[in-house]
């Protein structure tokens, strides 16, 4: 059994151990860390609490994926609703879709009886207004203070801050039938604008598993990993033949090799083989990432590979 996760799921990650120590399936253990990630207030770029759009909207975004089948569910766009990563698995099982998005996917959370709230709390409202204030001029506001609606095109270059693009949790587990599951949720990029997609429900993009291969989940600037397919990427190349660690790095250098500026650029991934060896990467220094295998007594946080953007070259290294 493994689990790995980033170093956010540190609030989920030993209800997904129970679970895979009492026989559960990995897809249980990763929608169950998921959730409780989704539950944590503190956290500002899952779930409730999440940081909204421009509009000050909390939009919920998530994905989950069974390894062993290949099914997987997607929700994008959820308002309303905290746990996107549970409405995802329904999509999975309940309907012979994978992605539904906005207004479908919050009609679909209260078809399952999921209760509707308020996701937008007093800590995040604060910290978009005076995000917005900060860095809109005057002019895209009417006389009330209110963004005009019409500006957003134009606002949402300003007022976006890739820093919080980065929020994102990842979970990926291999239980005791060697089976892997993957599990990613995020509320995205911080005054985005309204109806923004990132990585994370594109199944592909921002997760992918396989249990003949191996799984791979991202973190990071969305839109870059939807344009290189970089998850899928990983479990590609370990068809192919490549080692763990050259997937990983050939799937960065993929994706920063259209990059205008690698410096600003911040992507991370964890990635799980099938044969439960696992690697991490990120282009920021001093990420780390949470991690448990058997003979541990509980989880550790370890140092992700940290990789510049500029020396990432495409490797064609095998096993
Ligand atoms: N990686 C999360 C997002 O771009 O929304």
């Amino acid at each position: 059994m493994v689990i790995i996760a980033s170093s956010n799921g540190d609030v989920g990650i030993d209800a997904a151990w129970a679970i895979l120590e009492q026989g559960g399936t990995a897809l249980d253990a990763v929608e169950a860390a998921a959730r409780l990630v989704e539950d944590n207030p503190e956290d500002h770029t899952v779930g409730y609490g999440g940081y909204p759009n421009l509009l000050g909207e909390v939009e919920l975004d998530a994905s989950i994926m069974d390894g062993t089948t290949l099914r997987a569910g997607a929700i994008g766009a959820l308002r309303g609703y905290r746990h996107p990563i549970t409405v995802a698995r329904k999509v999975m099982e309940e309907l012979p879709h994978v992605f539904l998005v906005g207004e479908g996917a919050a009609r679909f959370a209260a078809e399952l009886g999921m209760p509707r709230e308020e996701l937008l709390t007093d800590v995040a409202a604060n910290v978009w207004r005076e995000g917005l204030n900060g860095k809109l001029p005057e002019h895209f506001r009417d006389r009330s203070g209110q963004l005009i609606k019409s500006m957003l095109r134009q606002a949402t270059h300003i007022a976006t801050d890739p820093e919080r693009a980065a929020g994102t949790v990842n979970f990926i587990a291999q239980d005791q039938k060697g089976r892997i599951a993957s599990a990613v949720s995020t509320s995205g990029w911080a005054w985005k604008y309204p109806g923004r997609l990132g990585d994370t429900p594109v199944i592909g993009a921002g997760n992918y598993a396989d249990d003949r291969f191996g799984a791979a989940a991202c973190t990071g600037w969305g839109e870059l990993a939807i344009r290189a397919s970089t998850a899928r990427s990983v479990v590609l190349y370990l068809q192919i033949g490549y080692t763990l660690e050259a997937a990983c790095q050939t799937a960065f250098a993929d994706l920063l090799a259209f990059v205008s500026d690698p410096a600003q650029t911040i992507m991370s991934m964890v990635a799980l083989a099938r044969h439960g060896n696992h690697y991490t990467i990120s282009t920021a220094p001093e990420r780390t990432y949470i991690y448990r295998a058997d003979g541990m007594d509980t989880f550790a946080t370890l140092p992700r590979v940290f990789v510049e953007p500029s020396r990432l070259t495409a490797s064609s290294q095998t096993a």
